[in-house]
């Protein structure tokens, strides 16, 4: 009889160094299905899903594809097998183009015979086909905002015929309409009978695309079960090992005075006559497509762009901020979206990137660092929002995704800000530790910190906001208070209808 399963991971396991990340996994893919792969942040699953692709090497168990067993000791090799991987942080070039990215192995196969004319043709007809038409195949990768790489990624993953196809936390950076077409593109390579493996927190999209589930947690295996037998909440809770009460925790706030207010501030070709205010105790939210110009609108006011025109008013007085460092001198922090390239420093400690923007708070009256209190001071800040180490003095890139997160976030807040942008906080963070974050915004606008949150979750700007502001092309397309606050609203702004 053939073989059911496309692929069959039996009995995984794998360290690194005392880290536990894997024991005894088993996951069994069959053909053509969409099957989800859930479990809080630091569970194992991009560990369980870079074994397959060959980008790390298992200490035991069994990988079967077709039934036939195989040794996969090589990203290549995966390659060769059918698997291609979509990692949750990119793998692209940054220096080279869109097409070249697209096209690498063949770039690499075809040694010095390239024709770059036709690779930008083919190129433009792979994005054609994603329905991405203003993503230029000249244009290098660098220069391209996160959401547009990722669809980089994909059609790179598209032009290889995979038989098996993992996306890990594809739709993190994008929005409702590129994740419509993502989708659509998922349901149609099922329908050739590609095999795909979707690893998201958003459990939304499990329910709207998965045939079957399987949970992991703490590197064990929890179960697998058909997604039309489970309900949200059993999910949750099995994922969790707790049933989460409130998603979205409520708060107690005494909106006050105006705390910054942006009149028709202009700044690059993305922000055209911006205005807006943020008031005490506060939540903002900002809402729109990816490249409406919400990240760069913030960046602008924050000094980490350069303003064109325009007013900021911050505590009743005109300010500019020169520089980031000369907004955070005056409490304004802003988290960026992106904490691969702006969020963290890497190849440092946790310990390091958790007090970079409060060292006053460790130091003492010398400028002298109080190592006990600040490991102290970091041991509580990073468990207060669940975060999941080894030693606060492993380097940043041990971390699973959504833990680099809570560590990026951790930094600001414990920096006594005034007002603070979070660009995007929950971007890959699991159930459990978004209500956590979500406390702690709260927790700031308790205390009369005015907050601004871009999000391209609708569910959590709802949940979450005051009001929304709704921005489209650079402008502002509108608000909505939070007494008229659903999904419906929001994207009738965000697409100008
Ligand atoms: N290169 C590495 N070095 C050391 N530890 C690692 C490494 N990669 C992963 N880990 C550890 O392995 C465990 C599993 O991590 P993994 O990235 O697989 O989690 P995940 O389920 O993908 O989480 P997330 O939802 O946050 O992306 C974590 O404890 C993580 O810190
Ligand atoms: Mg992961």
């Amino acid at each position: 009889m053939q073989n059911e399963y496309k692929v069959q991971l039996k009995n995984i396991t794998k360290h690194f160094g005392g880290v536990k990340a894997l024991t005894d996994v088993t996951l069994q893919i069959k053909k053509g299905e969409i099957h989800a792969l859930i479990g809080e942040n630091g569970a194992g699953k991009s560990t369980l899903m870079k074994i397959l692709s060959g980008a790390y090497q298992k200490d035991s168990g069994q990988i079967f594809i077709d039934g036939r067993e195989v040794k996969i000791t090589s990203p290549k090799e995966a390659k060769d097998l059918g698997v291609a991987v979509i990692y949750q942080e990119f793998m692209l070039a940054p220096d080279l183009t869109v097409a070249e990215n697209i096209f690498i192995d063949k770039l690499v196969d075809a040694g010095m015979f390239i024709n770059w004319k036709t690779l930008k043709v083919k190129a433009k007809e792979q994005l054609l086909k994603l329905g991405f038409n203003d993503i230029d195949p000249s244009a290098k990768v660098g220069t391209l905002s996160v959401a547009y790489q990722q669809v980089v990624e994909i059609c790179k993953c598209l032009t290889r015929n995979a038989e098996v196809l993992v996306l890990d936390e594809p739709t993190a950076v994008l929005t409702f309409s590129e994740i419509e077409k993502l989708f659509s593109i998922i349901r149609q390579l099922k329908s050739e009978g590609v095999s795909i493996v979707y690893i998201s927190h958003r459990l939304e999209e499990i329910f709207q695309l998965s045939d079957n589930i399987t949970v992991l947690k703490d590197g064990t295996y929890v179960d697998t079960v058909p997604t039309s037998s489970i309900s949200k909440e059993e999910l949750v809770s099995m994922m969790v090992g707790r049933e989460i009460m409130q998603l979205f925790p409520s708060r107690q706030v005494k909106i006050s005075d105006e705390i910054l207010r942006v009149e028709n501030l202009n700044a690059g070709k993305l922000v055209k006559n911006v205005s807006f205010s943020v008031k005490a105790g506060e939540v903002v939210g900002f809402s729109g497509l990816v490249g409406a110009g919400r990240t760069e609108t913030m960046r602008a006011i924050f000094g980490a762009d350069s303003i064109d025109s325009g007013k900021v008013i911050y505590f009743g007085k005109e300010v500019r901020f020169k520089s980031p460092k000369d907004a955070i001198g005056n409490g304004f922090g802003l988290l960026p979206e992106d904490r691969k390239k702006q969020g963290l420093l890497l190849e440092q400690s946790i310990r390091n990137n958790t007090t970079l923007a409060s060292m006053h708070k460790i130091k003492n009256k010398f400028d002298i660092i109080n190592h006990r209190k600040e490991k102290e001071y970091v041991k509580n800040l990073l468990a207060d929002i669940n975060t999941k180490y080894g030693s606060s003095e492993d380097n940043a890139n041990s971390l699973s995704g959504g833990n680099q997160q809570k560590i990026a976030l951790a930094k600001w807040l414990s920096a006594d800000c005034k007002c603070i942008v979070f660009d995007e906080p929950t971007r890959g963070v699991d159930v459990g530790a978004k209500t956590e974050i979500y406390k702690i915004i709260n927790n700031l606008a308790e205390q009369g910190v005015g907050v601004i949150m871009i999000s391209s979750e609708m569910t959590e700007l709802i949940g979450m906001c005051d009001r929304v502001i709704i921005m489209r092309q650079g402008m502002i397309a509108g608000e909505v208070d939070k007494s008229e606050l659903n999904e419906n609203n929001l994207i009738k702004f965000a697409m100008g209808v």
